[in-house]
Formats: C-alpha cells, sequence, structure tokens
C-alpha cells in the first residue's frame, strides 16, 4: 500500500476520515499499559507528529510498546477523526512494522538538548524539531530566491568554483592544488599544477557573473563560495552560500531599491509559507521574531553614506572595543550599534574609502570613495556586500595598480571593459545570514547542515 504523508492528512483530515492508509516515520515517543497504548510518529513532512493507537490486539504489542525514540516504523491503519482532542485525527493501528528499531544509545532522547550539544551529532540534528524547521525555512528560502529573480526575468548562471583569481583582494583563499604538498618541500612550478597556474576555490562568483550580465542584462548566481580565514565568530563559515544578482544599466540607488524589495519579498514569502516553523521559532528561540520581520516588511530601510555612519560612532567610541576615525573599517560592533540602537531598522551604508573596499568599485568623483553599499541588519550586522562597478577601464588599472593585483590575472575582465561595457551593478548576499536574521537563530553553525568553520569538518 502506498504510503501517505503526515502533513497530507493535515491538510484535509476529513477527506481520511474513515479511511485505511499506511504511514511511516521515525518514533518520538511510545507508552503503553499493558492492554493499549499511543505512539507518537514523525515522518518529516511537516512539524506535526501523528498519534497512533494500538492495542495488545497486535502480536508484536509487547514490542513496540517499549520501542525506543528514533526507531523507523511502519503502520497501517484506520484514521478516526478526534475533533475534541488536541489532535484533530489519529491512526487505529492494524500493523505495525518495525523496520530498524534504536537502542538506548540512540544520542537523541526525549528531552530538550543543547544546541551546542546537537552541533557534535550533526548528522543526526535534522530529525530535531528545531533543525527541522531551520532545514524546511533553509529550503523555502532558496526556492523563494530562485522565485523572485525568475520573475523579475534574471538568468539564473553557474559560475565555477575552482578559480585562478582573487576577487576579494583581502579574503584569505584555499589552494586547490593535485600536488602532494605535504611530502614536497620544492618550490611552485606551474608545469606540476594540473591547471598550468596556482588555483583556489574561489570566495565569489561576481568576476563570471559581470561578464554575464552583459550578455544577458540580468543574472543571478546561487552557489557556494569559501574563505580561508580563521576567525572563530557566530557569523563566519569558511563555506558559505552566496546568491549574487548582477544588473547592466544598473546604479547604486537602483541597486538598494531591488535589493530592499528582494528583502521584502522573501521575509513575507517565508511568513506565508511556514507559518508552523515561524511559530515554532517565535515560541522557542525569539519571542520578538515575528515583530521584527513585520517590521521589515512595513518600514523603508534607512540610507546613510559612511562618513555620515562615522560621525554617529565617533560620538559613541568611549563604548566600543575598536574606536573610530574616519578611514577605519566598520566592524560588527559598530554595525549593529547603527541597526539596533540608532536605526533600530534595516540600513544601507554607502560610499566607503576605496582603501578598505574592493577593487571594482566604482570611484566616485571626490577620488577617494567608492560607489559601495553594505546592507546592515539588526542583530546580525552586514548581510549583503555590493556596489555600482566601474566601467573605465583606466581607472580600474589605476586601481589594481595601488592594490598590488596583476594585470594578467584580471585580463579577461579589464577586457569587458573594452568590449561594450555599460553601467552595472551587483551584491552579493550571504545566505546563512540572511536565514539567522529570518529564524532568530545566534549561530551560522546552526542554519547550514555540517558548517565549515576553523577545526571542525567533522561530517
Ligand atoms: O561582502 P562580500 O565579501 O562581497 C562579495 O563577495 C562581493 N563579490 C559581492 C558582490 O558584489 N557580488 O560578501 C557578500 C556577503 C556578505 O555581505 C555576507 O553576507 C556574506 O556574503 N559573507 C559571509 N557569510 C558567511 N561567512 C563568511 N565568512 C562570509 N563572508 C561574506
Ligand atoms: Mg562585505
Amino acid at each position: 500500500m502506498k504510503k501517505v504523508d503526515i502533513k497530507t492528512i493535515y491538510t484535509s483530515p476529513k477527506e481520511f476520515d474513515g479511511q485505511e492508509i499506511t504511514v511511516a516515520g521515525w518514533v518520538r515517543s511510545a507508552r503503553g499499559n499493558g492492554s493499549f497504548g499511543f505512539l507518537d510518529l514523525h515522518d518529516g513532512t511537516c512539524l506535526n507528529t501523528m498519534q497512533i493507537v494500538f492495542t495488545n490486539k497486535l502480536k508484536n504489542y509487547s514490542i513496540i510498546e517499549k520501542i525506543n525514540t528514533g526507531s523507523s516504523i511502519m503502520c497501517k491503519g484506520k484514521i478516526v477523526l478526534t475533533p475534541e482532542n488536541k489532535q484533530p485525527f489519529e491512526m487505529q493501528a492494524e500493523e505495525v512494522t518495525v523496520l530498524c528499531a534504536t537502542d538506548s544509545d540512540y544520542p537523541l532522547q526525549k528531552k530538550r538538548h543543547t544546541v551546542e550539544f546537537l552541533r557534535e551529532i550533526a548528522y543526526l540534528r535534522p530529525r530535531t524539531n528545531l533543525f527541522n524547521a531551520v532545514f524546511r525555512v533553509r529550503s523555502e528560502l532558496a526556492f523563494l530566491l530562485h522565485k523572485f529573480f525568475n520573475e523579475k526575468g534574471f538568468v539564473y548562471v553557474q559560475t565555477p568554483i575552482i578559480t585562478s583569481s582573487d576577487c576579494e583582494g583581502g579574503s584569505e583563499l584555499f589552494r586547490v592544488t593535485t600536488q602532494d604538498i605535504y611530502d614536497k618541500e620544492g618550490k611552485f612550478d606551474p608545469a606540476d599544477e594540473l591547471f598550468g597556474k596556482k588555483t583556489y576555490l574561489t570566495p565569489t562568483g561576481q568576476l563570471e557573473g559581470e561578464a554575464c550580465a552583459f550578455a544577458f542584462g540580468k543574472i543571478y548566481t546561487f552557489g557556494p563560495t569559501f574563505r580561508a580565514e580563521n576567525s572563530n565568530t557566530t557569523r563566519h563559515l569558511n563555506e558559505f552560500w552566496h546568491i549574487e544578482p548582477e544588473v547592466a544599466f544598473m546604479n547604486l540607488d537602483e541597486l538598494m531599491d531591488l535589493e530592499e524589495e528582494m528583502m521584502k519579498y522573501i521575509i513575507k514569502g517565508i511568513m506565508e509559507k511556514c507559518p508552523d516553523e515561524m511559530a515554532f521559532f517565535s515560541k522557542f528561540v525569539d519571542t520578538s521574531l515575528l515583530d521584527r520581520l513585520h517590521n521589515v516588511i512595513n518600514n523603508d530601510f534607512a540610507h546613510i553614506t559612511y562618513t555620515e555612519a562615522i560621525e554617529i560612532l565617533e560620538k559613541n567610541n568611549k563604548n566600543f572595543v575598536y574606536p573610530v576615525s574616519w578611514g577605519c573599517d566598520i566592524q560588527t560592533e559598530h554595525e549593529r550599534y547603527l541597526a539596533e540602537q540608532v536605526y533600530k531598522k534595516p540600513l544601507f551604508v554607502t560610499d566607503y574609502p576605496k582603501e578598505i573596499k574592493a577593487f571594482y568599485m566604482k570611484i566616485n568623483e571626490d577620488g577617494k570613495t567608492v560607489r559601495g553599499c553594505d546592507l546592515l541588519f539588526p542583530g546580525i550586522g552586514e548581510v549583503t556586500g555590493g556596489s555600482e562597478r566601474e566601467t573605465d577601464y583606466n581607472k580600474l588599472l589605476k586601481i589594481m595598480k595601488e592594490k598590488n593585483l596583476k594585470e594578467e590575472d584580471y585580463w579577461w575582465y579589464m577586457n569587458l571593459r573594452k568590449f561594450g561595457s555599460v553601467e552595472h551593478s551587483g551584491f552579493g548576499l550571504g545566505f546563512e545570514r540572511i536565514l539567522m536574521y529570518i529564524t532568530g537563530i545566534s549561530n551560522i553553525r546552526d542554519v547550514i547542515l555540517f558548517p565549515r568553520t576553523p577545526n571542525n569538518c567533522e561530517f
């Protein structure tokens, strides 16, 4: 008999009234009194579990009564509506087949576990309610992002993971090589390398994205990117998922409008599509979550320049670990102060000094600042980084020299400035950062299945 998803029964219980069906999944709990008992079954299709009533007419009654949490079973029986109970229906079991019984060393027992403990058993944590909800929202969020860009006519391009250029300048890169580097002390020789040159795991798909923007007008990438930095924070991963739209004939102001529209679209979409998961987060993770998200949807994002931001921050310098002055990088504590204390909503910071931003950002007429924008969210800090791109070949060459970048590594990117170049802009959204904001989860390790962070690559 074909198995029915528990979610399907919850969607229209009346249709199943009196029906004999089969369900299958994993036991959350079981109890019995010798003559009858109850099973709580979870099949992963929704947060809800299904109650199964069984009696000692079952030939394996005594086994089922004592079955451990986490065991996989299949149940055949009749659905009965129970409108007076907490659960709107239950199954009266006629047959329960044990597929694989766990024993008492199964790590996920009924009690609530800490997220720290669950990180150590990351291969099992999607089975908990919390992580089940997180990863379902993650799936829906990915879908909503594709939907948003697809509806706007963007082409989804898949850019390479292995690269020979470092687009983000400052970011540290993982080397990709076939050489046994532990065996050999020798010097780097391109002839030894499969690609004939030094190669890395890419920190961004932007450069290739720009090439595609000049072919399709509007593109986006969505894939994993890599940063080799040794930062142990609650917001940094060595492998994270990155959405990078790039649009021809778009300036910085239009780019920020696009970002704001995207954010409102996906947040609204998740609240509509995942009400059970969102209710779960607001009960168990962050009670102010829904207010916070409504606040984002219903208000305009703020806009300030870097220079204005520094003026505001300087007044609070005595409370910062790193006091600021014009020219210095804005750190997380400053980003959060601006977003949480001063503006209390998402805000764009624009026109940063060129020294602290990547080479590709368009230089302003002042010659000192660039048309870049970071979007800061309360509780998180930076969730997107973007800019209008420099389209002037000679200006780009000059800044590359200032930043010690080799022209020969970027020849094709430079050529884009000669072959039908137009004004264009793009941004990068850290998928896990926005997922943290939407779920209220405070550590980035808990919104990605198997996090890659320093000293952590077990699963
Ligand atoms: O600001 P970033 O470094 O910008 C770029 O990579 C540009 N090429 C984007 C573009 O214009 N196409 O990274 C963009 C975003 C950040 O705002 C942040 O949300 C996320 O990527 N991010 C990280 N997320 C998790 N762990 C890390 N180590 C991250 N580094 C950046
Ligand atoms: Mg950035």
